[in-house]
């Protein structure tokens, strides 16, 4: 038996994460679906992604865009139906590729049948799905937990005289992760999924599941300002009791049994930016893996970016997943420049995430170097935007994939659901497909280059940069990366009989075994 036989399917892997309502439409109704995904199989493998994580699809009434979910084990209609599902993880594993869907446990939308049933009073058999609690003495809310799109997290029910509690939305209750009909009915819902042969399944907002047993109040670190930012409001309290609770890990521990009879990746949204929680919420016999979240925080600065990558990277390891943006943040290319240097800078960070322990993971177009679509104002669909001063809301990163010259770049004949200015050409993946030094060709050719060098798993990472300067320099058994993070160019000495395998623009080992790289270069070398 070869390693390869025995390592999990995702080690090693490479993924790219599918906004699905914005990917690729088949029937111009302006909305992304299952039958768009399955006509670019080819270009995803082409491409050299290992699998597809595909945000919720469940039917919704989108007041979180699919993440309020009304049914877990159904497929909004908006994206095609069970059979379109069934034949996309066909297609895809025909062609090598796993399929990853996003199962939303915190919460359901208050259209969802538990919740409908819920609300009708104290005695309902559903009641305890979700969180009630009476009013405090003063009749306001019962603790001082805010959501984290601003707001109270408590909503008051007439017919009860009771409040509900939500992290997200009102229209986003959460589920009362203390009652074990709730560890059944989601066992159900793993299963039916895995059934159908999903490969893996990433869990949001995995560490808020649980509260605190007693709903004690967060200690306040700043006054706070309901009417302030959705991020000054959440960040104005220490989020001790409201998430991020010990008893979580026992329910990740139940469903890595029921994942690891499928073979099945289990890993979250661990949002917490901190090494020493990411380590605490990963401890090995629970979720395979979490998302690390830092480097879409950093400026571009060489301290930043190894303050975000090194101590994690040694804490976590292999169960880390890394990402330099998603359908939730500014995209970083926008967040490093929003011009060329940008897009530059984010195919660097990329080259530094693919060779460490873990999985790296690109959002849709960053394969094409895509900055933030560009939304009026008046066309903002996020729930948040209004107040997210710090970002604006999270619609510039959601706007269709741009295929090609023809209006509403290629995604739809039809006005698409975000309306959003047309791109230039040159953003499109018809403009860059097969072109030389074109973004998508520089991320195909990593990929295909990651996929051509030895196994590294297992291996440790040695840092050979000095810690301070611009260039961030590792070795992983035989293979170096190096970064030049400043904007001038940078020299580097590679030992003897080292050679290129990867660069993202001209750069020549010299005689002397010097290589001089350019401002947020990268380059891949085998040592001998
Ligand atoms: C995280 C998701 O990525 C985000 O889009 C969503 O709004 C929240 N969780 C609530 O489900």
């Amino acid at each position: 038996m070869t390693l390869s036989d025995t390592k999990p399917w995702w080690q090693g892997s490479f993924g790219y994460q599918i906004y699905i309502r914005s990917f690729a439409d088949s029937n111009n109704d302006g909305y992304g679906d299952f039958q768009g995904i399955r006509s670019k199989i080819p270009y995803l493998k082409d491409l050299g992604i290992d699998f597809l994580w595909i945000t919720p699809f469940y039917p919704s009434p989108m007041a979180d865009w699919g993440y309020d979910v009304a049914e877990y084990c159904d497929i909004d209609p908006t994206f095609g139906n069970l059979d379109d599902f069934d034949a996309l993880v066909e297609q895809a594993h025909e062609s090598g590729i796993k399929i990853v869907a996003d199962l939303v446990p915190n919460h359901t939308s208050d259209q969802h049948k538990w919740f409908k049933e819920a609300r009708k009073g104290p005695e309902n058999e559903f009641r305890d799905y979700y969180i009630w609690k009476d009013p405090a003495p003063d009749g306001g809310p019962p603790n001082n937990w805010v959501a984290y799109f601003g707001g109270p997290a408590w909503t008051f029910d007439e017919t009860s005289g009771q409040y509900y509690m939500h992290l997200f939305l009102p229209e986003q209750p959460d589920l009362n992760w203390r009652n074990p009909k709730i560890l059944e009915e989601f066992d159900q819902i793993l299963r039916f999924w895995l059934e159908r042969g999903v490969d893996g399944f990433r869990i949001d907002v995995a560490g808020g599941l649980m509260k605190d047993e007693q709903f004690r109040s967060n200690p306040e670190i700043t006054p706070w300002d309901p009417e302030g930012d959705r991020w000054e409001q959440f960040e104005s309290f220490e989020h001790r009791y409201d998430i991020f609770q010990k008893e979580n890990h026992e329910i990740f521990r139940r469903w890595r049994s029921i994942f690891d009879e499928y073979g099945a990746y289990l890993h979250g949204e661990t949002y917490i930016l901190e090494p020493s929680g990411l380590a605490e919420l990963l401890p090995g016999d629970g979720m395979h893996g979490g998302f690390w979240f830092e480097p879409m925080h950093i400026e571009w600065d060489p301290s930043e970016i190894r303050r975000s990558i090194v101590e994690v990277s040694e804490l976590v390891g292999e169960r880390i997943l890394w990402a330099a943006g998603s359908h939730d943040m500014p995209r970083s290319p926008t967040r490093f420049g929003n011009n060329d240097l940008g897009r530059s800078r984010t195919l660097a960070l990329n080259v530094v995430f693919s060779f460490l322990p873990g999985v790296p993971v690109i959002y849709q177009g960053e394969e094409l170097g895509l900055i933030d679509g560009d939304v009026p104002e008046e066309h903002k669909l996020d729930p948040v935007a209004l107040n997210d001063k710090q970002f604006g809301g999270r619609d510039g990163c959601r706007t269709p994939m741009p295929w090609s010259s023809g209006s509403n770049n290629g995604f739809s004949e039809t006005q698409p659901w975000l309306i959003s200015k047309q791109r230039d050409v040159s953003e499109t993946a018809e403009a860059q497909i097969g072109k030389p030094e074109s973004w998508h060709s520089f991320y195909k050719e990593l990929l295909h280059t990651r996929r051509s060098l030895p196994d590294l798993t297992g291996l440790a990472v040695t840092w050979l940069d000095s810690g301070q300067g611009p260039v961030i320099w590792y070795e992983r058994g035989p293979v170096g990366v190096v970064v030049n993070t400043s904007s001038e160019t940078e020299t580097v000495k590679l030992s003897l009989n080292s050679e290129i395998v990867y660069k993202t623009s001209q750069m020549e080992l010299s005689e002397s075994q010097e290589v001089a790289i350019p401002a947020a270069g990268a380059f891949v070398y085998l040592r001998d």
